[in-house]
């Protein structure tokens, strides 16, 4: 027993110490990957909402379904706590669960396999077309097998080259679409928003996304029976609030009205925050145009894409990581690869998604960075390679 709180004991500390390494480089980080930007009109609706003392979902978050489904271009909207909760919620709605195979890319985001797992099915993951960073029909045919239910596409940093050949592709083959949109809100390709591909999407709108709750999700679809059983699966397994009978081995999944609030404040900033976006994707490409060793990721030419993150492809990402961290910069690597997750991993070779996590970084690029941050950050960049770029 002793020894047994020893262990537990270095484990604790082992977890706290690479917590508290985590939050003393992101503190230490002068210019951050990326800040929300939250002001007065946030501080307005929370306020009214702290008056009317109505904390759990209400009007807010009944405008914010709304109006989000109108900017992205479907029936309905649900509101969730986060994305990977109405990724779920959405996938057993649609009666995907154990015995079912879901084709997901490997280059991705936790949430993906994860909510796959969580219903019960299995994740096979996928290459990604180096061009796109997303699936494509080859790297999805590679995968699909008699088991194959469903295509979980993600639009990834708010790109979607084929989203449209592979919703053809899904539909012919008799596969539910699922489009992971977390990145991707306003993102259109060929005049149609992305959000409005496949059987549902899902926003997200954690800290670091194009509007932000602090946490939060959203499922978009234009079916009002997937919409209905969403809606039980979300609300504890009943069809209502305030009725006794459960239907569902339901979850807990809803947003607060304090994080609507902030939505629909958010919202009313959202033309300005891509626009500024975009600004900054320009400005890095234009200053970063003369330096050999770095290719800006540019995304897919018939999508008006709104860049989540801007992601550059270097020799070696981790020697560029490592040289521009202790300057100050907050830079991230791109996606782990989830097949080499140690809870996923599978004795395949992604050699795309290989390469691309060995070469992608992620740059600073919230709404609050400056000329001179985007300038100063290139000049050290041009540096590193002007100096022998780690070699
Ligand atoms: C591509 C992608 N999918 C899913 C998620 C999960 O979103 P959430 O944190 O809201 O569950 C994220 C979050 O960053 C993401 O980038």
């Amino acid at each position: 027993m002793g020894k047994m709180a020893a262990a537990s004991d270095v484990n604790a500390n082992a977890k706290a110490s690479s917590y508290e390494a985590y939050m003393s480089r992101v503190g230490n980080e002068k210019i951050p990957c990326y800040e929300p930007s939250l002001g007065d009109d946030e501080i307005k609706l929370l306020t009214d909402v702290i008056r009317r003392n109505w904390l759990s979902e209400s009007k807010y978050t009944r405008e914010f379904e709304s109006r989000l489904a109108v900017l992205c271009e479907r029936k309905h909207a649900l509101a969730f706590s986060n994305a990977t909760a109405a990724l779920i919620v959405g996938m057993k709605s649609l009666g995907i669960g154990p015995g079912d195979e879901v084709i997901v890319q490997s280059f991705t985001h936790p949430a993906d396999p994860n909510s796959i797992a969580a219903t019960g099915a299995t994740a096979v993951f996928a290459d990604v077309d180096e061009k796109t960073l997303c699936l494509s029909v080859k790297t999805i045919e590679a995968a699909m097998t008699k088991k194959t239910k469903a295509i979980l596409y993600v639009d990834l940093y708010g790109n979607s080259g084929d989203i449209a050949a592979v919703a053809d592709y899904a539909k012919k083959n008799n596969l539910f679409l699922v489009n992971d949109c977390a990145a991707a809100l306003r993102s259109s390709c060929n005049g149609r928003q992305v959000a409005s591909f496949g059987d549902f999407a899902v926003l997200s709108f954690f800290a670091d996304k194009t509007i932000t709750t602090g946490e939060g999700g959203m499922l978009l679809t234009d079916s009002p029976a997937l919409l209905a059983e969403c809606n039980i699966y979300k609300h504890d397994g009943r069809k209502e609030r305030g009725v006794d009978l459960i239907e569902r081995k339901g979850f807990n999944f809803r947003i607060t009205e304090l994080q609507s609030a902030v939505g629909v404040a958010q919202l009313g900033k959202l033309s300005y925050f891509i626009k500024i976006k975009k600004e900054i994707l320009r400005e890095y490409q234009q200053r970063l145009s003369e330096v050999r060793e770095v290719s800006v990721f540019r995304f897919s030419p018939d999508c008006d894409a709104v860049p989540h993150r801007v992601v550059i492809f270097v020799p070696d990402a981790a020697a560029l990581i490592s040289y521009l961290t202790p300057l100050g910069v907050g830079v991230r690597t791109t996606f782990m690869p989830m097949h080499s997750q140690p809870v996923y991993k599978v004795r395949k070779e992604f050699p795309v998604t290989e390469k691309l996590y060995a070469t992608g970084v992620c740059l600073p690029s919230a709404p609050t960075l400056t000329g001179d941050r985007i300038s100063f950050i290139c000049t050290a960049i041009a540096d590193f390679y002007s100096k022998g770029g780690g070699k």
